[in-house]
């Protein structure tokens, strides 16, 4: 089979290495992928929204199967473009991408099916959103309708930062139209649960659990960013929350989507706080999670091919997913100054003793050498049998990736470590 992966971080990466290892896939194209990639996936120099240009592709180059990894194609509806020329794929359609592609939409869904999460109110205007803000519980979270780079949140302590917030989202356009409508809901506390989950619309089987690292320093400091590490699975998700989650998150929102005739097919991220009144969607994403993919996919033990392909004709069955009892952690390496200001083009190299998953998020090629292209450089992911094992021998081989300017927490996975010593 010809697979074209469309995306080009660490998040594909990982995909293109699960794919590749079904025995009946001859060549693996990355549209645009990263030169990270090269030895797994060849290269084409086609931007991930450019949805006229990978359609063509598609059909001149007889693809047989064709994965959506990022939101913004999915929201521009590439896979709608694609299915219109008989190209089967894994990842929702336009209508169904909504779910992450309007936080107005996913909320009103919510409220609508008694899904349970934080209250809100949504404006679309800045006099209302603001005279709302004159009485609201504080601290409170303002968070732009649209797709916004996962920076589209602001949590504000005070009335007059909530108030800033609103005019710099409403009336500057810091996050350009994605902030025409906003959000304003209710501040949630507790620990933070990625769940991935496969969907064919109709039945939902949910991936193991994992934990991100927004923060860009070590004890959850410094700014956000597009995340600095991953663990799976996820301490804090018990097998009683997890019962819970599928009978009051998972299922209703699969059976919401369809029947607002948006049914959802590929996969769905839920995320998830653990509230002291049960857990709570924070957010839906209409696609994989970007670290968390490169710890989920190196736990599967079932083909991810032959799922996704399920998946697309929906017959997904519950046993097609298994995965392995033993943990990973995904250390991100970053340059130094992400993500704000950072220096590319520093040669990456790695020791030949480096044995675990490495996925390239920022690099090209030049010549033989690779160069750091990017703030987020690349994921180093270990599996182990216990978290513990995985994140020492994570940062065992951090050290064995070595570029100028290269930074990295030093915590990944401390926070659930911590979880597991407390339940001794
Ligand atoms: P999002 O882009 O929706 O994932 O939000 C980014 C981060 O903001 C989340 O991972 C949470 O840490 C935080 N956040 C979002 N919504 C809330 C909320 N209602 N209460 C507390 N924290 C939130
Ligand atoms: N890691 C969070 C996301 O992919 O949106």
């Amino acid at each position: 089979m010809k697979i074209m992966v469309v995306g080009g971080g660490g998040r594909e990466h990982a995909i293109i290495k699960k794919i590749k290892e079904n025995p009946s896939v001859e060549k693996i194209y990355a549209l645009p992928g990263n030169g990270g990639m090269s030895g797994d996936a060849e290269l084409v120099n086609i931007g991930a929204k450019d949805i006229d240009s990978i359609v063509k592709f598609a059909v001149d180059n007889s693809i047989d199967f064709a994965v959506v990894a990022p939101d913004d194609p999915l929201v521009l509806g590439a896979v709608d473009a694609l299915n219109e020329v008989g190209i089967k794929c894994f990842g929702p359609n336009k209508a169904a991408a909504i779910i992450e592609g309007s936080k107005a939409f996913s909320k009103n869904l919510m409220k609508k099916y008694n899904i349970p999460t934080a209250e809100f109110e949504i404006f679309d205007n800045a006099e209302a959103a603001l005279s709302y803000l004159d009485t609201a519980p504080i601290p409170t979270v303002i968070k732009a309708d649209g797709l916004a780079l996962g920076k589209g949140v602001i949590i504000a302590e005070t009335r007059e930062a909530a108030k800033d917030a609103v005019k710099s989202i409403m009336e500057e356009k810091i996050f350009g139209d994605s902030g025409n409508n906003i959000v304003i809901e209710e501040f949630l506390t507790g620990p933070e649960v990625s769940v991935l989950s496969f969907t064919d619309g109709n039945v939902v089987v949910p991936m193991i659990s994992s934990m991100d690292h927004k923060r860009a320093l070590d004890n959850d400091k410094g700014l956000n960013t597009g995340g600095m590490g991953t663990i799976a699975p996820n301490p804090y998700y018990t097998a009683d929350i997890a019962k819970e989650c599928m009978d009051k998150i998972f299922i209703p929102t699969i059976n919401a989507m369809k029947a607002e005739n948006r049914t959802f097919k590929g996969c769905l991220y839920f995320g998830l706080m653990l509230t002291p009144k049960g857990p709570k969607v924070i957010e839906y994403n209409c696609r994989f999670g970007d670290p968390e993919t490169q710890v989920v996919l190196p736990l599967l033990e079932s083909d991810l091919l032959d799922i996704m392909i399920a998946v697309a004709d929906g017959c997904l069955t519950e046993n097609m997913v298994k995965f392995s009892q033993k943990s990973a952690c995904c250390v991100v390496m970053a340059s130094n100054g992400y993500p704000v200001k950072y220096e590319s083009g520093f040669e990456i190299t790695v020791d030949s003793d480096f044995d675990d998953n490495l996925y390239v998020a920022g690099a090209k090629l030049s010549g033989d050498k690779l160069l750091t292209a990017g703030g987020r450089v690349l994921g180093v992911t270990a599996v182990e049998n216990t978290l513990g094992e995985a994140i020492n021998k994570a940062y065992s081989s951090v050290k064995k990736v070595r570029f100028a300017n290269a930074f990295y927490r030093n915590d990944i996975g401390a926070k659930a470590m911590s979880v597991i010593k407390e339940e001794k």
